[in-house]
């Protein structure tokens, strides 16, 4: 079977950028090291006043297109997977399109497009759906646009306001691609489940502690459901596993869980049994209680042993640089993991090629998956090809009085108009209402 996957990728960020130790937790009168060590952030991105997840998006997916030589007539796909949409019909790879048609002579006439929703894993389900399309000879040729962008906006006050982000991620599927390919193996875990909602309004409505637990329950059954089909998961078997990345600690405690999953009735579990005993199983106790109680502590002893902390630091870590630094990008996130472990193999000078990924994708109310990829010989080349790094120094960093301001501008319900606190400069920005409701959007040269 031919090899299916990513070709390219573009990381998208919002101009602004909020400093969560010293600015938010100043104002909130905490301690910064919740924030860095609870959490995991430093700052956050966010969208200045001319920008949205139309603008992001189209930006990603331009620099993407500018960098690959590519013309709308390569294109024959355009999927947006956002958890912010304005439009309950009109989706936003229309508007998209229209972007990148101002700055193309040919037109996106002939390309399919759409908008996915399924909270964060919705940029995910984009790219299966993309890599199914080409799998299934309907490409033509062509290769596929996935975009998933999203201003990640909480309540002001609500806890999750520590996780705000805002950014996109545009990527290129193809055949033969260049970075890493996707495994037709894939596991779920799925449930109805109200930990994370937006009943037809802007902000989410969170039962965060909840949300965590949900999180690590539906990303533990996508796991065994992977090992179903793709067998066992052992915890030297991949280089890196970018995981959804709603806050680093999150993706800490996700961690954990799996590697008491990956060694258990392994080698790696005998030896360290001799340092913290073996892994409690349900049967030996008399209540499940007991039983979670033993768990508890077996797992806060796992967590010091150097084995684990060793495998952490190598194939987790790296997934979480670029998430510490912008938050929380919904659909983005776990492509942004992807993007950051990469990026930190690459300034490591290491060699990948041939290597494999796992990768694992959450979405609230809830679904988590699970695939495999195969880092690509390209993989050097397309990471390269970033500027994550510069985009993230030039943010305009934001006072308090700054921030209150812009999160009231990108307030569907409130009518705020402000000075931009940057200038906008070879990107497409929000240009005012159309006469049916609709944004307009220009490019600034
Ligand atoms: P909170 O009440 O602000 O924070 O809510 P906390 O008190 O639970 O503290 C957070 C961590 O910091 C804890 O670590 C504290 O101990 C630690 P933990 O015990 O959990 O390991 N801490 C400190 N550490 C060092 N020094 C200190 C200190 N103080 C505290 N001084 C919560 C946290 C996650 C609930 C909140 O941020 C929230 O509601 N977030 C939004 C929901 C969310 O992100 N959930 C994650 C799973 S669901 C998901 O990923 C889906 C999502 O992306 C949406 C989608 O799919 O569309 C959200």
């Amino acid at each position: 079977m031919t090899a299916v996957g990513i070709d390219a990728v573009e990381i998208w960020t919002g101009n602004l950028k909020l400093d969560l130790p010293g600015t938010f937790a100043a104002e909130k009168g905490e301690d910064p090291e919740k924030y860095t060590k609870g959490l995991g952030l430093n700052a956050s991105s966010f969208p200045d006043s001319y920008e949205d997840i139309v603008t992001m998006g189209a930006n990603a997916a331009h620099r993407l297109m500018e960098r690959k030589g590519l013309e709308p007539d390569d294109i024959g796909r355009i999927d947006v997977a956002t958890e912010s949409a304005f439009d309950n019909s009109k989706p936003v790879s229309t508007y998209v399109a229209g972007c990148l048609e101002q700055v193309y002579d040919g037109d996106f006439h002939h390309a399919n497009k759409g908008e996915r929703k399924f909270a964060c894993i919705a940029g995910t389900q984009s790219l299966d759906d993309a890599c199914n399309w080409i799998r299934a000879g309907r490409n033509r040729g062509r290769s596929a646009l996935v975009i998933a962008t999203d201003t990640a906006l909480y309540a002001r006050g609500d806890a999750g306001e520590a996780t705000q982000g805002a950014g996109a991620v545009a990527m290129l599927i193809s055949e033969d691609p260049s970075l890493v390919e996707l495994s037709t193996e894939q596991g779920y875990g799925s449930a109805d489940e109200t930990d994370f909602l937006k009943p037809n309004q802007q902000f989410p409505s969170v039962d965060g502690k909840r949300s965590v637990q949900v999180y690590l329950a539906r990303m533990r059954e996508a796991l065994e459901d992977f090992e179903s089909v793709a067998g066992e998961v052992h915890e030297d078997d991949f280089v890196y596993a970018p995981f959804h990345t709603p806050f680093p600690g999150m993706v800490r405690k996700a961690a954990l869980l799996a590697f008491r999953h990956v060694i258990r009735d392994t080698p790696t579990e005998d030896e360290l049994a001799e340092e913290i005993g073996r892994q409690p199983r349900p049967e030996a106790f008399d209540s499940d209680e007991e039983y979670r109680d033993a768990l508890r502590e077996y797992m806060d002893a796992l967590k010091d042993t150097d084995r684990y902390a060793e495998w952490y630091d190598a194939t987790i870590d790296p997934t979480l640089t670029i998430s510490r630094n912008v938050g929380n990008w919904y659909t983005g996130s776990v492509h942004v993991a992807r993007a950051s472990a990469l990026k930190h193999a690459l300034e490591a000078g290491r060699d990948l090629t041939g290597e494999k990924l796992l990768v694992g994708s959450y979405g609230s109310g809830a679904q988590a998956e699970i695939h495999a990829e195969t880092i690509q010989d390209g993989w050097e080349a397309e990471i390269e090809a970033l500027n994550v790094d510069e985009q993230l120094d030039n943010r305009y960093e934001m006072t308090w009085e700054d921030y209150e301001e812009i999160h009231d501008v990108h307030n569907h319900e409130m009518d705020v108009d402000v000075e931009e606190f940057t200038t906008p400069s070879e990107e497409f920005v929000f240009d005012g209402w159309g006469r049916m409701g609709e944004r307009k959007y220009r490019y600034v040269e």
